[in-house]
């Protein structure tokens, strides 16, 4: 899956991703109150333009504004349902009981999740293990996973507070996967070889979902598949060249915007060490 990227992953971006192997995307973060006050800035961030398969991904902490949103959304071809943000760990997102916030407010979170499903929708939750090394010594995580009814589980393993430098600590995913009861558990961070996705198989997720390699690589997800057998036959796997030409073709027809293809000519090809939210 290639991870939802603010300033990065609008729909020419998703679809350069999904056509070299991702089998899912994710827009950017946006708070469910913006598009309430119809946003241009939130409209666009949604904005779909192609049949990718693509969930929303909402930042929200109230049933009201969430079931406004709900009876105004109109479902499209490639809409494979919405994502919960747990994740975010902005302060003042935190600060306002939404991102992070929401990883130990089990029952709240179930209720937004209920409020989703009834409006026929599928729904997943993006989460870290805490909002620090406090929650996740509770283990705060496991409790959202076993209380929340959400059809996969995306987990970023790392807390709120932790420094991009780092790193991610997979020794969680064997007790999550128990948790999750046979519902699939997605792993997320710094994920970019083959030895790391079959390191995280061997505990049974059900897939992984990649950020910043594939800002460097759009087509790493067919070059994993491939060298994990996963691609029978082997996909051909463009180079960076015929990527940004690729790339540029989408965002013409597409009509992508000029901030976000900016944004990402000045990453392509490049090790990325932009700062994993
Ligand atoms: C530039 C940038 C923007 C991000 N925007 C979002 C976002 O909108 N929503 C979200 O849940 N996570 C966001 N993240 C976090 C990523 O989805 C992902 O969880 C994180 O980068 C770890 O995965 P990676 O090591 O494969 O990049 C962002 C990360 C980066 C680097």
């Amino acid at each position: 899956m290639l991870a939802p990227l603010e300033g990065y992953s609008d729909s020419v971006l998703r679809t350069l991703c999904f056509r070299h192997g991702a089998d899912l995307t994710f827009t950017e973060m946006a708070h469910v109150e913006s598009f309430l006050k119809n946003s241009r800035l939130a409209l666009e961030k949604i904005a779909v333009r192609d049949m990718t398969p693509v969930q929303i991904q909402l930042l929200t902490g109230r049933e009201n504004e969430l079931e406004r949103f709900l009876q105004g959304f109109t479902s499209f071809p490639g809409f494979e349902g919405f994502n919960l943000n747990l994740c975010c760990p902005s302060p003042d997102v935190i600060g306002r009981g939404k991102g992070a916030a929401m990883i130990k407010r089990a029952a709240k979170t179930q209720r937004l999740v209920s409020l989703i499903h009834g409006h026929g929708h599928a729904v997943s939750l993006k989460m870290r293990l805490g909002t620090n090394a406090h929650e996740r010594e509770l283990k705060v995580y496991l409790n959202a996973i076993r209380g929340v009814d959400a059809d996969f589980f995306v987990v970023h393993a790392k807390t709120a507070v932790q420094s991009s430098a780092e790193s991610e600590d997979y020794s969680v995913f064997p007790e999550c996967v128990n948790a999750a009861g046979g519902r699939s558990i997605i792993a997320n961070g710094g994920i970019d070889s083959p030895e790391k996705v079959e390191a995280l198989k061997e505990m049974s997720v059900g897939g992984v979902m990649i950020g910043r390699a594939a800002l460097s690589n759009p087509a790493i997800f067919d070059s994993l598949k491939n060298q994990l057998g996963f691609n029978k036959p082997p996909k051909p796997v463009p180079t960076i060249p015929m990527l940004k030409k690729e790339y540029a073709e989408l965002y013409t027809n597409l009509h992508g915007s000029e901030r976000l293809r900016d944004n990402f000519f000045r990453v392509v090809g490049k090790k990325v060490s932009l700062a994993n939210y």
